[in-house]
């Protein structure tokens, strides 16, 4: 199984004769940058961190060799990965964060982004009442008001154990000397440069006139200067004074809508987490507006009583069960889910326990069941941009952090804030603009969605973290928009009840059902032509794309010793010690 990637070839071939030369001469090196080995999988004895980036975890890691605890870490990931990670990691976007102190206690934090006070219900529709193609995806009608930087002040006055400046140090240290880019990034900057172009008037760090090519660095200079402000004048450095001036400013040059009230007033919300059973597991996960969490036990729940182990991984009766309990829950979260501040979402019913049982009763074992039988409405769907970002954390004390976090779409609204050098999101579109009319990843809404002002968008974001007979048993998460739910609902049964290690486990190709449109998502390759050809025999459509959700996660070993992985569909890094 391929678990590693050599960041650098290149540069390592160069390195390696170097030192070579160099060690005939008794001179001492230093690791270089480019040096560095992508690490996916690995077994630590106290603490573990897995995120989208080497850099990121490494900087977790020494602030937990530091005394950091599990939520300093996170902090300092996240800041570190919106300087390193600029399609995901943000200052200018929102997540969810859960997390499960040593002693067991539970807690969550939702700074998700919020529709700015001047957002109608209507505002990306035409005269007619169609939407308009793009409007809430790009651009900056597009962005919602920024949660990431009071969600960290948050959970640092509840949790923190470091003084904030050595948290958010790394990050700007990061930003002002720049950082090897790696294969992807230089891919994805290169890609998106014509909408960069776009939408930004003034130059900033991402933008070039030749590609970017490996052996590049990004330095980022005014988004060292943001993150000053941030060091030294806490919220106020970006919700007040200069940053929230260059937000509005910047605002101002495009449609956008975000005033100085609207940031001010910003608040991210302390929330119950979900917790519930799957038989000796306990899973506790974000309650809405993520869908994440109901979606997911609803799913757990509609599989719990079938023999999933004697199925076996992949087969038709076990791929079968769990695709038709993925459309029946997609059904649900499009009629049912959305801000539950302003909306009443039923989730007591969702999780009863005879509701579950009732919604899966059509469930016929020798056919699918067309989603046009279990709610109305049809479509064809792309399926565009799996950009956000998932960190798992333990540490010494076996505190353990599940967070989520994006920008919406690789980049966001590809709106970079002039002089403060930070993407914003486009989180706007996880509103349903108009019922039934699907968002970027194809996911249909209604009222329970619809836009209003200070609303949060309804998200699919599933930071969970798992204990087995009341102890610390998986942290887990994924970034990978309405796929993120199927990828931690499947990780999960791969390692309980599939029985493979944490690696194999999210290296397994996985699959995908929303409801709607009514087709099974396969990742490339993850299908044999029998299974293909056994799943169409009961009615199943299927389609294949590239890659689904891209997980991070900690498996905690009979011996407590934490196996943590990182995706190998990306550039995922899991380090500990
Ligand atoms: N922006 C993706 C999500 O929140 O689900």
């Amino acid at each position: 199984m391929f678990k590693s990637l050599y960041f650098n070839k290149f540069h390592s071939i160069i390195l390696l004769t170097a030192c070579i030369s160099i060690f005939f001469v008794n001179c001492k090196t230093t690791p270089k940058e480019e040096d560095y080995k992508i690490i996916q999988s690995s077994v630590a004895k106290k603490a573990m961190v897995v995120s989208a980036h080497h850099l990121s975890t490494k900087v977790g890691n020494d602030i937990l060799k530091k005394g950091g605890n599990a939520v300093d870490a996170t902090i300092a990931v996240q800041y570190a990965l919106a300087v390193v990670y600029p399609r995901a990691g943000n200052i200018g976007g929102g997540g969810f964060m859960v997390i499960r102190t040593k002693d067991g206690k539970y807690d969550s934090i939702d700074y998700r982004e919020k529709a700015p006070k001047a957002s109608t219900r209507d505002m990306y529709l035409d005269s007619l009442g169609n939407v308009i193609p793009g409007l809430s995806r790009n651009g900056h009608l597009a962005v919602g008001v920024p949660g990431t930087v009071d969600g960290m002040f948050e959970v640092h006055k509840k949790y923190g154990k470091l003084d904030f400046k050595e948290l958010i140090q790394p990050a700007i240290d990061l930003a002002t000397n720049g950082f090897l880019l790696t294969p992807l990034e230089i891919d994805r900057l290169n890609k998106f440069k014509p909408e960069f172009e776009k939408y930004n008037e003034q130059p900033n760090p991402f933008l070039k006139d030749t590609p970017w090519i490996q052996g590049n660095r990004l330095v980022q200079k005014e988004l060292a200067h943001t993150l000053e402000l941030i060091r030294d004048k806490g919220r106020a450095g970006f919700y007040e004074g200069e940053t929230a001036n260059d937000i509005v400013a910047e605002m101002k040059s495009g449609n956008g809508i975000i005033t100085l009230d609207d940031l001010s007033s910003y608040h991210s919300k302390w929330r119950t987490p979900l917790v519930g059973d799957y038989k000796d597991y306990k899973i506790i996960s974000m309650a809405p507006p993520s869908s994440g969490g109901i979606a997911l036990l609803q799913m757990l729940k509609m599989v719990e009583k079938y023999p999933l182990a004697d199925y076996g991984f992949q087969s038709q009766k076990a791929m079968h069960l769990m695709i038709e309990a993925e459309r029946r829950v997609y059904s649900d979260r499009a009629k049912h889910l959305g801000d539950s501040d302003f909306y009443n979402v039923p989730q007591d019913s969702m999780l009863d326990e005879t509701y579950i049982a009732d919604r899966m009763s059509d469930f016929d074992p020798t056919k699918s069941t067309p989603s046009d039988m279990v709610a109305a409405g049809n479509f064809a769907v792309p399926l565009e941009s799996f950009e956000t970002t998932h960190t798992s954390v333990v540490d010494a004390e076996g505190n353990a952090v599940s967070v989520t976090t994006t920008l919406n779409s690789n980049y966001g609204s590809k709106v970079v804030v002039d002089n403060a050098g930070f993407f914003l999101n486009n989180e706007m579109d996880d509103f349903s603009a108009k019922p039934g009319v699907p968002n970027q990843f194809g996911l249909v809404g209604n009222e329970a969605n619809a836009i209003e002002p200070e609303k949060r968008m309804l998200s699919s974001m599933t930071p969970t973290i798992v204990e087995k007979n009341g102890e610390l048993f998986m942290v887990l998460g994924a970034p990978g928009g309405s796929t993120i739910i199927t990828a931690v609902f499947q990780v999960f049964l791969n390692v309980v009840e599939f029985g493979m290690p944490l690696d194999d486990a999210l290296f397994a190709k996985r699959f995908h059902h929303q409801w709607l449109p009514d087709v099974v998502l396969y990742e490339t390759g993850g299908l044999t032509e029998a299974s293909k050809q056994s799943l169409e025999a009961l009615g199943h459509s299927l389609k294949d794309v590239k890659y689904m959700a891209l997980v991070k996660a900690i498996h905690v070993q009979p011996d407590g010793a934490l196996h943590g992985v990182g995706d190998n569909r990306s550039e995922d890094h899991a380090e500990g010690y």
